[in-house]
């Protein structure tokens, strides 16, 4: 179980007049994961997820709050290791040594872990085998394409069997086969019981991949729930329009009412009656488009 509570990150930051202040880029995150959930954290750019990430994965100390793993605090004297150990971290940006081959650079991640000869070699054979890069093991990582690398570093973060799997945006800027491809990727190590939790701005990923999803907005906790509650709550059914101001959104619980509604609206333009989306629901949350 992963417990945040009020977890706060505020960053120097010079305002227009060039005066010192404060930006708050966490304020006050209290949510929890369950062991084996897929959890997403959802939000436009700048909300504040990476700094989220970069704190559950000691690489930024929070100002304030407390993040718990099995009901330890991770900033407590001792516990560095036995969090380490327990974690793998996909970062947002491809951090590779490009010099290296792809079985050099797992190679070196697992020399981290203090993994033995043998150990090593078999989980690196495994992991590239599982991710699809067994052909490119000699190839330097620079000659990689964005997918590969994407592959290579989710293998990376799980040479040590980590319980806890910590993937900031794990698919941007991929076609949409290779997002698939890592979407089943993520499925399977849920089956195996790791916990993933994951920041995207994907909607469409939240929505297939995640069992319950926070949707955060300059930093704040906007609200959590599943897909399908968040979908429930804001009427199962949408209505679209082109308006005055562009396209207009109506929600209803039920099918009949949507249509009765969309039957007055005759002399709209381009009207729709179809499903509600989590993108309704993110627009609605946080006055952004996703998917960017
Ligand atoms: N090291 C830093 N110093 C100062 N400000 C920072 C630092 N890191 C992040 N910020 C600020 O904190 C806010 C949140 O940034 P963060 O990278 O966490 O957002 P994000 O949700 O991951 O965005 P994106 O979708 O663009 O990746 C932003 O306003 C950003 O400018
Ligand atoms: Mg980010």
């Amino acid at each position: 179980m992963i417990v945040i509570d009020k977890l706060t990150k505020s960053f120097p930051h010079k305002d227009k007049q060039g005066k010192q202040t404060e930006k708050l880029a966490v304020d006050g995150l209290s949510l929890a994961v369950r062991p084996g959930e897929v959890f997403g954290l959802l939000g436009p750019n700048g909300a504040g997820k990476t700094t989220t990430i970069r704190m559950l994965t000691m690489q930024l100390k929070p100002t304030a709050g407390c993040i718990a793993y099995g009901g330890r605090d991770i900033y407590s004297p001792g516990e560095a290791q036995r969090v380490k150990n327990r974690i793998g971290v996909v970062p947002q940006h491809v951090n590779f040594d490009q010099d290296l081959t792809v079985g050099e650079n797992m190679e070196l991640h697992a020399r981290l872990h203090h993994m033995e000869r043998a150990e090593r070699q078999a989980r690196i054979a495994e992991l590239l085998n599982y991710v699809e890069l067994t052909d490119v093991i000699n190839d330097n990582v620079r000659r990689l394409s964005g997918g590969m690398k994407r592959r290579l570093l989710i293998a990376r973060a799980l040479i040590h069997k980590p319980q806890i799997l910590f993937m900031d945006e794990p698919t941007v800027a991929l076609d949409p086969q290779v997002r698939r491809r890592i979407w089943d990727l993520v499925r399977g190590l849920a089956r195996d019981g790791v916990t993933v939790f994951l920041t995207t701005h994907y909607i469409e990923e939240a929505e297939n991949l995640c069992q319950r999803v926070a949707i955060l907005n300059k930093g704040k906790l906007s609200a959590l729930d599943t897909p399908a509650n968040f979908k429930e709550q804001l009427g199962k059914f949408t209505v679209e329009w082109d308006g005055e101001n562009g396209r207009e959104y109506r929600f209803f619980g039920e099918k009949e009412a949507a249509a009765e509604f969309a039957g007055k609206q005759e002399a709209a333009g381009g009207i729709l009656i179809r499903p509600t989306n989590l993108e309704d629901v993110f627009i609605e949350l946080t006055g952004h488009k996703g998917g960017l």
